[in-house]
């Protein structure tokens, strides 16, 4: 879990808190991510000092809540009635606003109507860039980069395609931090979800983004999101486009894919998070990796006695990020193969296993990368997320060395 560590305590209780302030910022950042209410007030005790004082009660009503329209009534509503709560509790005093915005929610939204409303919600998930960060082309102007998302209150709902999974937050921050990993290559998504994958692929300038899902109103709702942050949706697989505004979303169950559309496609990067989960789509999942990372000009293969394929090249593997190169790329420059990061969280260990055999068979090399390719931490404010929870994975089409899993 994340540690809020308070630092501005007994200052922040002296002075009018603004955004300034860490404590500020991850408050404001958590109630934008609909975070759980027990954090909110977690960040709002570190504004305070160690309780909600009226100054965080007053930075809550001015930077939090301006735009009550925009929340989802239900959690704002659960949101009061605990800080309401929590400040008796305390002995300390409840600033009017809030028992008059409680009631308001209370007699405008009576509880059976929250079910029939929509289940969609609007959550914006916040990248915290630290003051030192020097990678200026990813956040220029602001330490904050803040995409709204449409997703479910229903974790099931387009085959789990309509909510943030954690591996996305992960692999998320693993562009942000990492963005010469991505930027201008081509870069396509297996189970893409709710899309913000995509969304950090074009913010760090990928060449392109190809976006795929096997459940339509997942591809729908990752549209809708796109459009909300301002991309460009294009749905033509063999279209290029030089425009990086424009990101492909392409429908694409892995037990349909073919051979042929899949070699059309020839990204540099496959991405693909929280996708390790069910054992019966496992072989299509591994034969669309297969194809996917398999393609290399013909001619930049060579076979080896025992009959393997092998890129023509070196690795580099000293700091993680493994480069397999083969000599056969344009005008005989270097070109590096295509290679899969795939983030996940192991819920069953003989799933997993069964991946990894899986992949063995079909001449994957599997490299687990956690401990050596981490990402910055930028999403300290959600306390619902632990980076130390998801595993990352490397895999080319080579199989030179075996994956331990710590
Ligand atoms: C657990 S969700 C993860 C979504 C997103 N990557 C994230 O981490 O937030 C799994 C995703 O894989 C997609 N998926 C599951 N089985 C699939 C299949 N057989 N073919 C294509 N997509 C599939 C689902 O529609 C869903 O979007």
């Amino acid at each position: 879990m994340n540690q809020n560590r308070g630092e501005f305590g007994s200052m922040a209780t002296e002075q009018a808190l603004d955004l300034s302030l860490p404590s500020c910022r991850y408050l404001l950042s958590a109630i934008l991510a609909m975070e759980p209410s027990d954090c909110l007030l977690s960040h709002a005790r570190a504004c305070g000092g160690g309780s909600i004082t009226e100054q965080a009660q007053q930075f809550i009503l001015d930077h939090c809540l301006s735009t009550p329209g925009d929340f989802h009534a239900p959690y704002l509503k659960n949101f009061l009635k605990k800080l309401i709560t929590q400040v008796e509790c305390d002995h300390d005093s409840v600033l009017d606003q809030f028992y008059e915005l409680y009631a308001h929610y209370i007699t405008s939204f009576k509880d059976d109507s929250f079910g029939k409303r929509d289940s969609r919600i609007c959550k914006r998930i916040s990248f915290l860039f630290p003051d030192d960060y020097s990678e200026l082309q990813t956040c220029p102007h602001s330490r904050v980069l803040t995409f709204p998302l449409k997703c479910s209150t229903n974790m099931l709902e387009g085959d789990t395609g309509c909510s943030i999974w954690p591996s996305s937050l992960f692999l998320s921050e693993l562009i942000l931090s990492h963005p010469e990993l991505f930027s201008n290559k081509s870069c396509f998504e297996i189970g893409a979800g709710v899309g913000l994958v995509g969304l950090c692929l074009a913010h760090v300038k990928a060449s392109e983004v190809i976006l795929t899902d096997g459940d339509l109103s997942t591809l729908a709702n990752m549209k809708l999101n796109l459009e909300l942050n301002n991309l460009n949706v294009e749905t033509d697989a063999l279209q290029r486009n030089e425009d990086t505004s424009t990101v492909k979303c392409l429908y694409l169950p892995w037990e349909t894919a073919s051979e042929s559309q899949l070699q059309d496609i020839m990204p540099n990067v496959v991405l693909g998070a929280d996708v390790i989960y069910d054992p019966v789509c496992l072989p299509h999942l591994v034969r669309v990796l297969t194809i996917l990372l398999n393609q290399t000009n013909p001619n930049s293969e060579r076979e080896h006695e025992n009959g393997e394929h092998y890129y023509n090249g070196v690795t580099d593997r000293s700091d993680g990020r493994y480069k397999p190169v083969n000599y056969d790329g344009y005008n005989g420059q270097p070109k590096e193969a295509p290679v899969a990061y795939i983030a996940f969280v192991i819920r069953n260990i003989e799933t997993f296993n069964y991946f990894l055999s899986l992949g063995d068979q079909a001449n994957l090399d599997i490299v687990d990368l956690t401990d050596s390719l981490k990402p910055m931490n930028l999403l300290p404010y959600m306390q619902s997320y632990n980076q130390a929870d998801i595993k990352l994975l490397r895999i080319i089409c080579r199989r030179t060395n075996q994956t331990i899993v710590t």
